[in-house]
């Protein structure tokens, strides 16, 4: 099946870059949100970073032009009618996702598949609200979608090879590299293993052995990495962080993903991280200040 147009539904953190990278792809994005402020934001961003490349030299005025002209922007999912495919990026809460998919499949043409973005929603569970489960697959872009190089691919209980197979075509037509794994799990490989670490770095900031630079100075030393967990966490939302953690917990049950109470407080002041402003660090500086807890 030959893509053409592709509907991005959520406009936030990773919808945005996503569509990005589709229309860098020469195909047709629609990127839709349920109101159309956000929607313009995104695209704000996407210009400006784009603007920013041309600085470097790294793009011409007319190719930023091209690029954005080939993103349409939308409020709710009308246009989905006229899609091949759809990458949900909505927040990550299983009712809004089943709600939204039950929705899409009534609209979207019959051969469309209904991809989701989620972190640690089950596939299987979103594709139930759908009659198309068959098409109905997980395809998780890493944070920025735009840089990281990996998409990961996990199909539902029910999902037909070809949709794994169709998926996989698109990641790599817009640059990634693919990890398809051999069954539903949640939070799949690599945001599963991340999770661990990224919540005991919270663990250990909780307990009082280090404080937001140190944990993070001694991570990046130590463990060669290139952001600290808790810059990390802030880059992802902390509502994303958590509501991953929450699913880990509930569906394997392993103190491993015990989230912290932290977390929760955080999100109760207001706390998202980058998107916010105030995380584990406040943005508002710059450079951004760790902040004590
Ligand atoms: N942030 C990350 O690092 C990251 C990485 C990989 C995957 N994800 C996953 O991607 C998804 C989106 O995460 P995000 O960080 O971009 O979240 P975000 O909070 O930045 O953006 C979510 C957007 O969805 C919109 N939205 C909510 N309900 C909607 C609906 N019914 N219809 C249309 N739009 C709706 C919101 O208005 C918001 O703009 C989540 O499932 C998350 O787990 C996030």
């Amino acid at each position: 099946m030959q893509i053409q147009k592709v509907l991005v539904v959520g406009a936030g953190v990773m919808g945005g870059g996503i569509a990005q990278l589709i229309a860098q792809a020469g195909l047709q994005a629609i990127l839709s949100d349920i109101d159309e402020t956000i929607v313009k934001k995104s695209l704000d961003k996407t210009q400006k970073g784009l603007e920013g490349r041309v600085a470097k030299g790294k793009m011409t005025p007319s190719e930023v032009e091209q690029i954005m002209s080939r993103i349409t922007p939308s409020v709710g999912i009308e246009k989905a009618e006229e899609i091949d495919f759809v990458i949900e990026a909505i927040i990550e809460d299983i009712e809004a996702k089943k709600k939204l998919f039950a929705e899409l499949d009534k609209v979207a043409p019959p051969h469309a598949i209904l991809a989701s973005n989620t972190t640690s929603c089950s596939i299987t569970e979103i594709a139930s609200a759908t009659n198309r489960p068959e098409k109905v697959v997980g395809m998780h872009f890493f944070n920025p979608p735009v840089v990281m190089k990996l998409v990961e691919i996990m199909p539902g209980l029910r999902t037909d090879p070809e949709t794994l197979e169709i998926t996989k075509e698109l990641a790599e037509k817009l640059g990634k590299t693919v990890v398809t794994t051999r069954t539903e799990g949640p939070a799949g490989i690599a945001s599963r293993v991340l999770a661990g670490m990224l919540n005991e770095a919270v663990w250990v900031l909780a307990e009082g052995i280090g404080g937001v630079e140190e944990i993070d100075k001694a991570m990046k030393l130590g463990s060669n990495l290139p952001m600290g967990p808790l810059e990390l966490i802030d880059l992802i939302g902390i509502d994303v962080h958590l509501a991953k953690t929450k699913t880990l917990y509930e569906k394997l049950g392993d103190p491993r993903y015990r989230p912290c109470y932290l977390l929760e407080k955080m999100l109760k002041a207001g706390y998202l991280g980058r998107k916010s402003g105030k995380g584990f660090y406040d943005y508002t500086q710059d450079p951004p200040v760790p902040l004590k807890f």
